[in-house]
């Protein structure tokens, strides 16, 4: 049963993946939600193609989609879609988004789908049965030093808590590899489960950006959680995954900053 959910999702994911590319090819028509939070036709055709074919499959079936064109219903069963994750960077030509679904039940996700149109990269996962990339199963990394990791973050399009993500982002640069900022937290995440970053997290991410991606993390072995390191809550604003190994000092990282911040900005008020 659970198969053919995933299934039909990777079918849609593939669709809509292909509109979204076409589009990528052709003068892009952009309007805005509020400053710097764009949205473009491609992100409303995906999303109106996606919601048409869930509602088709199952009719009865809960829908939260960015663009606003799903709906409630009283069914156990809820698909979290993004059509379009990374619309920024697609606005600009920069070819770094991807289609995502995922199916929750009462609350749990249980089948996920991130499709790059661009690179041809296809994750999936089912709750218990691993996750994969173009079916092949894949890991996190097995790197256990945060020194020797690779991390990931991201910024909401509009101000919000950006002064402590950019203190987060500043130690976290000086302990690691490196920090990317690519721009589509439903990729960063596959990359956490793909073992090519050792962690990502962010402080505002709605339940399409990471209902997925969350669960390609969990099927890879990592960890999923809050930024203390406690129960990670999809419709919760924040996440944090990573490999496992490097968690506890990510955390330790984040509370440093927390109360050094904090402490900083009490001290500046006076
Ligand atoms: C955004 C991307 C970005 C993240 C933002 C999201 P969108 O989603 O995932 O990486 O940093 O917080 O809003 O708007 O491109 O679907
Ligand atoms: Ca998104
Ligand atoms: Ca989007």
């Amino acid at each position: 049963m659970m198969e053919d959910y995933l299934a039909k999702a990777v079918e849609i994911a593939r669709e809509a993946g292909a509109l979204v590319a076409d589009e990528f090819k052709r003068p892009k028509k952009i309007s805005y939600k509020r400053p710097s939070d764009l949205v473009t036709e491609a992100d409303r055709r995906s999303e109106a193609l996606i919601i048409e074919r869930l509602r088709k499959h199952y009719p009865t079936h809960a829908i939260v989609a960015e663009e606003g064109g799903g709906g409630k219903t009283a069914s156990d069963y809820c698909w979290y879609v993004d059509p379009l994750d990374g619309t920024t960077n697609f606005a600009h030509g920069f070819a770094v988004f991807c289609v995502t679904l995922g199916l929750a039940l009462r609350g749990e996700v249980i089948a996920g789908v991130v499709f790059d149109p661009i690179r041809g990269e296809l994750f999936t996962a089912e709750r218990g049965s691993g996750a994969y990339l173009n079916g092949e199963r894949i890991h996190v990394s097995p790197v256990r030093e945060l020194s020797e990791s690779l991390l990931a973050t991201g910024f909401p399009p509009f101000a919000s808590n950006h002064d402590l993500n950019i203190q987060f982002y500043f130690r976290l640069t000086e302990r690691s590899h490196g920090i990317r900022r690519a721009g589509s937290a439903a990729l960063d995440l596959c990359s956490v489960a793909a073992g090519r970053f050792e962690g990502f997290w962010e402080l505002k991410l709605n339940p399409w950006d990471k209902a997925a991606g969350t669960l390609l993390v969990t099927e890879a072995g990592g960890r999923v959680s809050d930024l203390e390191g406690g129960p990670f809550n999809l419709l919760a604003d924040e996440v944090f995954v990573s490999n496992g190994h490097v968690h506890d000092a990510m955390c330790r990282v984040f509370s440093e900053v927390v109360a050094e911040y904090r402490g900083a900005s009490l001290k500046a008020k006076g």
